[in-house]
């Protein structure tokens, strides 16, 4: 088989290329390891900045978006026994918009699966071959048959875990990583939220997040040990730990309600330079990392999307490799800013062990952010999303 672009990973990222490309009449195969099903039922996180939501209308597959996701003109803080809520239209003109990610893929899914463009499920030991020079192939088995894919570009959308990454010399990559000393403990239920805006809560026993994905479903969190097992919490468990986190304004109305799903992930900050080597283009988790706290990763996968998209269809167009050379140092910057504030989110509202001085800088940033409308800007201007850079540099 012969295509322009294969694309590793059927995730938000992969798709979403896939989609712009096919409206740019550039062909793709979509390499995916997992089954259909299976990537439906990941549970991600659910904030789409206004810059996704516009170029998920771009790809023409946001009208459900419209129809179901929820705008959010404020998101809130608790901490000291008092709450803030940060008006983000107020301080920025920017809305976020509640959709979860499970909900992005869906339709993205939906919009590849009607236009016929291939995609391999459950495909078998994906590997990537000669992207150094100019004929890359990807080879991989489906139901048992061994397969070939030449292509002109990979796109490396296939996450934190995939091959793409892993291919690449490790003497041409450099990596920036941390790692944090605890865990989030999600909880799914079907109850209508209690709360009209995401609130974001530092207490003395930990970290809380009560978020929400429609008018009848909740999405919550808190801070967890590493060593800590989804089996240890019982629904009512994180219920009460939930309340005692989350601010007294708050706990009173968070009823006991039944989980359909828990999960406790890792947090970690990672970013692998440069993204690009030869004909290989690493987007979205495959590159880099946030941790959840402030919601970029799926929107930050979205910027590189935009960028390989219009870096390739400027190479199918007019011949120009221009794009291509950008397109890593271009990613970088939107990629590290984000970093920075997830990290500085992070930093701001967990609990860490055996640190002192931090937990004071902590009480002393979140006293200033509640008092600061500079310091409130500021965090609203970076949760909203910062611009997409232009394509040239200028
Ligand atoms: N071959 C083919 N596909 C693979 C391989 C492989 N070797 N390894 C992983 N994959 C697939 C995964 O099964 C997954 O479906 O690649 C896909 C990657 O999707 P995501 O992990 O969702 O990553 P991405 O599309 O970059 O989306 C970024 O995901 O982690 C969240 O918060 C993050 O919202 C952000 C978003
Ligand atoms: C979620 O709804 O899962 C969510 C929302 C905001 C975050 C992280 C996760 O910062």
């Amino acid at each position: 088989m012969r295509t322009q672009v294969a694309i590793i990973g059927s995730g938000p990222a992969g798709l979403l290329l896939g989609r712009l490309l096919e409206l740019a009449c550039v062909q793709s195969v979509i390499l995916e390891s997992r089954s259909r099903d299976y990537v439906l039922g990941r549970i991600r996180a659910g904030v789409l900045e206004s810059g996704t939501v516009e170029l998920l209308e771009r790809a023409g597959v946001a009208k459900r978006l419209h129809e179901e996701a929820l705008v959010h003109d404020s998101c809130g803080i608790a901490f000291a026994g008092g709450q803030l809520s940060i008006d983000l239209k107020g301080l920025t003109g920017k809305s976020v918009t509640v959709y979860g990610q499970t909900e992005v893929t869906h339709d993205l899914m939906n919009a590849r699966a009607a236009s016929g463009a291939p995609s391999v499920y459950e495909a078998e030991d994906v590997a990537l071959h000669d992207f150094g020079g100019t004929s890359a192939r990807v080879s991989y088995r489906h139901q048992g048959v061994a397969h070939e894919v030449a292509c002109d570009f990979i796109a490396g959308c296939d996450g934190f875990h995939g091959v793409s990454r892993r291919s690449i010399p490790a003497s041409a990559l450099k990596i920036f990583e941390r790692v944090y000393p605890f865990g989030w403990l999600g909880l799914l239920s079907d109850v209508p939220p209690p709360w009209h805006e995401l609130i974001y809560a530092n207490s003395d026993r930990g970290f809380a997040l009560a978020s929400l994905r429609s008018p009848t479903r909740v999405r919550c969190y808190v801070q967890c040990s590493l060593e800590d097992r989804v089996e240890n919490w019982s629904d009512e468990q994180f219920w009460d730990e939930f309340r005692r986190r989350i601010g007294d304004e708050m706990a009173a109305r968070v009823p006991n309600a039944p989980s359909i799903e828990k999960s406790i992930a890792p947090l970690r900050s990672f970013v692998a330079e440069p993204l690009r080597f030869g004909r290989l283009f690493l987007a979205g988790d495959a590159a880099h990392i946030v941790p959840p706290t402030g919601a970029k990763g799926l929107n930050l996968a979205a910027s590189d999307v935009l960028y390989l998209y219009e870096s390739l269809r400027s190479f199918y167009r007019e011949k120009s490799e221009r794009g291509l050379d950008e397109y890593s140092p271009r990613c970088l910057k939107r990629i590290w800013r984000a970093e920075r504030f997830s990290w500085w989110m992070t930093s701001q509202l967990h609990r860490f062990p055996d640190d002192a001085f931090g937990r004071r800088m902590q009480e002393t940033e979140l006293e200033y952010l509640f008092e600061s409308r500079a310091a409130q800007q500021s965090m609203a201007e970076n949760y909203v999303g910062l611009p997409f850079e232009p394509m040239g540099g200028s």
